[in-house]
This record gives C-alpha cells, structure tokens and sequence, in this order.
C-alpha cells in the first residue's frame, strides 16, 4: 500500500481537523536497521532510526507537515524561521508545496552546502546573518510577533506534535519501545517531541517507555553544563546551539525517563561517523552521528549496560554536508591516466590487498 504521509496516517494523534489540508511529501516511515556489526562488537543490540531518507532529508519533516498545514488552515501566507539549516531545508519544501512564501534566517557560513542548495531550490528568502543560530531566533521570534508571519521553529507546538511520530514508527517497528533511545540534542525540540510520543503511543497501546539519553556537542553542551553557551562551537554545525528553546521540556524528558544527557567531543563525533558509514553502509550527516557517539562514550563509561535494546536517531542524511565528508575523509580517489591497462594493474593491486 502506497504510504500516505503523516497527517493521514497519524490522524488520531494529530490535531488534524476537517479543515486542516492534507498536504504531505510522503514524509515519515522511515528504516529502523539494525547495525549488525556494531551490535556485536559493543554487545548491545543497536538500531538506527534513519531520518535522513525523509523527503528533504532529515526528521524535520515530521514536524514542519504539521506546522505549514495549521499555518495554511490559519489563513497564514507566510512561514518564517531561524535554521542551522536542517528546519529551514524542510519549511522552504513545504511552504512551495503549500503555495506560501518562505523566510529563513540562517548563521553566515556556519550552515551545510546542501542545506543552503535546498533552501535556494524551494525558492525562499534567505537572510544570512553575521550571528548564530541562538541569535537568528531571538529576531524570529520577535518579527513574528508584530509582522503576519507563521513562525515554524520548534517553539511552534505543531512541529512537535508531527515530531513525535518518530516515536510511535519505533514503537511499530520493534513491537516495543527500546530500553534507551539515544538522540543528539540541539535545540532540544525533538528529543521533547520522542517523549511525548513514547508516552502517549504507552498509554493507548502500552508500548512502554524508553530511558531518554541526549547528546550535545561539547562546544554546545548547555544542557549538559546547565549554562547557556554564548559561543557555541562544534563541527556539527546543525547542533551549534548555545541555548536551546526547548531547556524546560528536555529536562522534563530525561528526568521523568530515568535518563542523561551528556556530550561528545568533535573528535568522538567525526570518529562515529566514519565508522557508521564505513562499517555498517550507513551515511549520516554530523549531528546526527552524537547519538552513535554518545552510545560508544556511555558503553565505555558503564552508562549503558551490556544487552541493551537501543535506538539512535539519526537526524539527518549524510549528503546534507558534502564538505565534512571529504574534509574527514582519509579516502582520496586515485589519479590515473586514461589508459586501460595502467587502471587494470592498479586494480589488481587493491584486489589482492
Ligand atoms: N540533528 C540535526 C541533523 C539537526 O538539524 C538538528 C536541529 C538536531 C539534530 C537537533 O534537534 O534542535 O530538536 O534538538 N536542527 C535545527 C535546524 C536547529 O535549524 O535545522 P533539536
């Protein structure tokens, strides 16, 4: 059966009315694979929830469907946001399948190149700013007071309320909810929004709830510190936020879920994305690859015990950020003249290596 996006499959959960539109890009379904090898090597059994196959290529698809669709049933005409570049890929998706215009205000230089392509195809309006992500919010949140404009950040509570259905997936997918779902943490709306769901699908189908452990970078570890980061700074740049919007809710999460939160270097990040995607076919961007991270780091330390069921989310698809890939990469290709036998030798080379 063809899967019919969120609002349509979700509907119960969602505050969908008659009046609300069914827009939809197919959004949500997405794979829980089971990492095979690494759950043997860390005598865990590990999943990944690969919200990089959404249709722009991370989770927040799930929740900007919900916010642009109440923005249009409001009689909005236009959505704006703040972005690191992930949220404002999805509003510019979903405001030109929407028919609305597009605002986003975005870090000069500290958002990934396939971020920014996105968000120039969709056809928004793109204001770079000489600031970050916690500052772009602030202006946001303020112009979207005075000026008729839908603001789709996450402090918008639709956007959790269509977030939250990654959760019920995971819940579907493995009959259960796992022992701890492990997610990095930005500006903690989605790890608020997996809560949210756990407990609700727990109450109508008694699926349980999962201790929640969340992820920051160290450079933006606010939770973590309990202090606001004036200057955050990691490599992860979908997660350089100083001072998340969602602090009292995330807190809530992982206190009422028996969970932690606690951070991860660049180095142990970068370490976890390569070996993801090299070790398992699996490619995530950055920020999502703190989840990972953040398992390895809590294995070692004794956080996490052996034989635990674990989910880690991964927010986004690899391709968003072409440049820390081949930044990171060791791999270079090999230069080699047009010649059929040079090519063959040099095959045969790797072949027997
Ligand atoms: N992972 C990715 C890939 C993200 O893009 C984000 C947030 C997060 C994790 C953290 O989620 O903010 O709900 O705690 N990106 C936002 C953006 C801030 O503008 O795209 P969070």
């Amino acid at each position: 059966m063809r899967w019919p996006g969120l609002l349509e499959a979700y509907k119960e959960y969602l505050p969908v009315t008659k009046d609300t539109p069914k827009l939809t890009l197919n959004e949500g379904n997405t794979p829980l694979i089971k990492l095979e090898r690494l759950s043997i090597e860390w005598g865990v059994e590990l999943y990944v929830k690969v919200e990089g196959a959404n249709p722009t290529g991370s989770f927040k698809d799930r929740g900007m469907v919900m916010a642009v669709a109440k923005a249009v049933e409001e009689g909005s005409k236009t959505v704006i946001c703040a972005s690191t570049g992930n949220t404002s890929a999805a509003a510019a998706a979903y405001a030109a399948r929407a028919g609305l215009k597009c605002i986003i205000v975005i870090p000069e230089g500290k958002i990934a190149m396939g971020k920014l392509a996105q968000a120039m195809m969709y056809g928004a309006e793109i204001i770079s700013i000489e600031g970050n992500f916690d500052q772009a919010l602030k202006m946001v949140r303020n112009i979207s007071k005075t000026e008729p404009i839908t603001l789709v950040n996450s402090v918008n509570p639709y956007r959790l309320e269509g977030q939250k259905t990654a959760a019920f997936e995971i819940c579907d997918q493995l009959g259960t909810a796992p022992d701890i779902l492990a997610i990095p943490v930005g500006n903690a709306g989605n790890i608020s929004a997996y809560w949210k769901g756990f407990k609700e699908y727990a109450e109508t189908k008694e699926t349980g709830l999962p201790r929640m452990f969340g992820f920051e970078a160290s450079g933006a570890a606010a939770l973590v510190h309990n202090r606001v980061f004036e200057n955050p700074e990691t490599i992860a740049t979908a997660i350089r936020i100083g001072n998340p919007a969602s602090w009292n809710l995330a807190v809530t999460a992982v206190e009422e879920s028996n969970g932690q939160f606690d951070e991860v270097t660049d180095e142990e990040i970068v370490s976890a994305y390569k070996k993801l995607a090299s070790s398992e076919g699996v490619f995530a961007e950055p920020a999502s690859c703190a989840s990972i991270a953040g398992v390895f780091k809590s294995l070692k330390n004794g956080r996490i015990p052996k034989g635990t069921k674990i989910v880690a989310v991964l927010t986004g698809n690899g391709l968003k950020d072409p440049d820390t890939a081949i930044n990171s990469s060791l791999i270079k290709p090999v230069q080699l003249p047009n010649d059929e036998k040079v090519v063959a030798e040099h095959i045969q080379g790797v072949v027997l290596n």
